[in-house]
């Protein structure tokens, strides 16, 4: 059974691990040490029989805290199409919803079909397209779901 809970210190070597191969040069192990810092609650991993296989991280708009942000989901290749994501999801948005989050939002690769067909399955809707949102010339779609 696929169960889900908060991160802690003691997985950051295998999150590592789990995500170096899923996103490529895109700063994992930096990214987790601040998100762990600043919005700890609303980072959730999974694990199947004590092996993490999944993680998202999510955040919070200071100027306006009923908007929250999905920063980043992986399932590892193995475990995909198995509902592992939208447990993930389902966790992060229950636990924004108490935070008063009324809307959640995030920016995906219009070349990424599967996490596309993914986030329009659990309700995002597509807001605009943002050019050179990444450097050096990378654009991304955003997408925003109402809580
Ligand atoms: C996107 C991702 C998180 C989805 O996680 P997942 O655990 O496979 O998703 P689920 O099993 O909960 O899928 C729920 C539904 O989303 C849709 N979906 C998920 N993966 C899909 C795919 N590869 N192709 C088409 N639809 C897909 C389907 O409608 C699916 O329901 P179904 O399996 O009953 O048809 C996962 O594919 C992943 O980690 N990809 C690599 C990392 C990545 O690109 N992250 C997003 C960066 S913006």
């Amino acid at each position: 059974m696929i169960t889900i809970r908060n991160f802690a210190d003691s997985d950051y070597m295998a999150l590592c691990e789990l995500d170096a191969p899923m996103f490529s040069g895109m700063g994992g192990p930096v990214l987790f040490r601040h998100i762990q810092e600043l919005f700890g609650d609303l980072f959730f991993v999974a694990e199947f029989e004590g092996k993490l296989i999944g993680y998202i991280l999510g955040g919070v708009h200071l100027e306006d805290t009923t908007k929250g942000k999905l920063i980043r989901i992986g399932v590892c290749p193995g475990f995909q199409r198995k509902e592992c994501g939208t447990k993930l999801t389902a966790a992060l948005f229950e636990r924004m919803k108490g935070l008063g989050i009324e809307t959640v939002h995030l920016t995906v690769a219009e070349a990424n079909v599967p996490a596309l067909s993914f986030y329009k399955k659990i309700g995002f809707v597509q807001k605009e397209e943002r050019e050179n949102y990444f450097y050096p010339d990378i654009s991304r779609l955003v997408l925003e779901k109402k809580l």
